[in-house]
């Protein structure tokens, strides 16, 4: 991997975005550097954390003048209301242009507060120090923040990218298994975007190239005119079945499952071949996490939510691997879907 070590040994990751560059570090305890990477005439900093992160014991110290701001646990903090909330103590605590906001937690927390500082005195500085695999090798870097809407998930936000990125490897240890494997769906994903050679990296290193993959689709596509869809990959599945919702899956495990159906309906579409399915049963297998979708799953309901992907421009449009790579495949046929279903079923 083409990375460099740095600041307590963790691993550097560029994101070259010209003015907007910035570096994710990645490493255990690297959330400890916070000081490191807050910008030199940042005055004063705004935490804000959740309180499953702050009981875990994950706190920082930005270096400078800080107040701590605590949400509720969990993806439903992700509302315009609570945007407003923090903006609004952000003002009465005297947050000025020339501060920051520091994100502490998983993706819930970056998007909520990446949005917050997106939007305060019209855009002020973040740092997002992220705490779970699926933050770390997705959420936390991009640029993309936001919040949910009632009619939908990250309806309302912004590109808004960090100044840096810190992803603390020391925090997974306190993660809950169901939230690991959310992230791990994420890091399967990765494996059929770019080489696949990530089975012989430690945890550290896979995070940091998964990252790096990421980074360079995003320094190629920032505002997801084309290439950046890429990441999408096994997400429409993986979007329906949340979205029709009832199912005990989490976000990673809807991915994974929605990656073999991508699978499956490339092969049904001449795209790849039986071996390249295999390889992602293989993929999805040895992270332990489901290739078969959940009982009772209601194909109609299903292939029309397909439709309504926010994703979809154009109809139904899947992302599918294929000879030049991962592509987007549009105007695929009801009928294909509803089979294909049958087949991961
Ligand atoms: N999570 C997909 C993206 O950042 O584009």
């Amino acid at each position: 991997m083409s990375v460099e070590t740095g600041l307590k040994g963790a691993i550097q990751v560029p994101v070259d975005l010209g003015e907007r560059a910035y570096d994710v570090w990645v490493g255990p305890g690297v959330r400890h550097c916070l000081a490191d990477v807050i910008p030199g005439d940042v005055g004063r900093v705004a935490v804000v954390t959740q309180a499953a992160v702050a009981d875990a014991g994950i706190t920082v110290d930005p270096g400078v003048e800080h107040r701590v701001f605590i949400t509720d646990n969990g993806e439903q903090i992700k509302t315009l209301s609570a945007v407003e909330e923090l903006c609004r103590e952000f003002a009465q605590w005297g947050l000025t242009r020339r501060d920051a906001v520091v994100a502490v937690g998983g993706g819930a927390v970056t998007d909520l507060g990446g949005f917050a500082a997106a939007v305060y005195h019209r855009g002020i500085r973040v740092v997002f120090v992220s705490t779970t695999l699926l933050g770390q090798i997705d959420a936390s870097v991009g640029g993309k923040t936001g919040v949910n809407l009632p009619e939908g998930k990250n309806l309302v936000g912004a590109f808004w990218q960090p100044s840096a990125v810190l992803c603390d490897t020391e925090a997974l240890d306190t993660l809950p298994p169901e939230e690991m494997r959310s992230g791990l769906g994420e890091m399967a994903k990765y494996h059929f975007i770019a080489d696949a050679n990530l089975h012989s990296l430690s945890l550290p290193e896979r995070i940091a190239r998964c990252v790096q993959i990421k980074a360079e689709v995003v320094a190629a596509d920032e505002r997801e005119a084309g290439r950046r869809a890429v990441l999408n990959y096994g997400h429409t599945l993986a979007h329906a079945l949340e979205a029709h919702g009832g199912y005990d899956l989490r976000h990673g495990e809807a991915v994974a499952v929605g990656l073999i159906y991508a699978a499956e309906l490339a092969h049904r579409t001449g795209r790849i071949d039986a071996e390249r399915v295999d390889e992602h049963r293989r993929v999805v297998d040895g992270y332990r996490l489901p290739t078969r979708l959940p009982e009772g799953v209601d194909s109609d309901a299903i292939v029309g939510l397909f439709s309504r992907d926010k994703k979809a421009v154009d109809g139904v449009t899947f992302m599918l691997d294929g000879p030049d790579g991962i592509q987007p495949v549009a105007g695929l046929e009801p009928a294909l879907l509803r089979e294909t279903l049958e087949a991961v079923r």
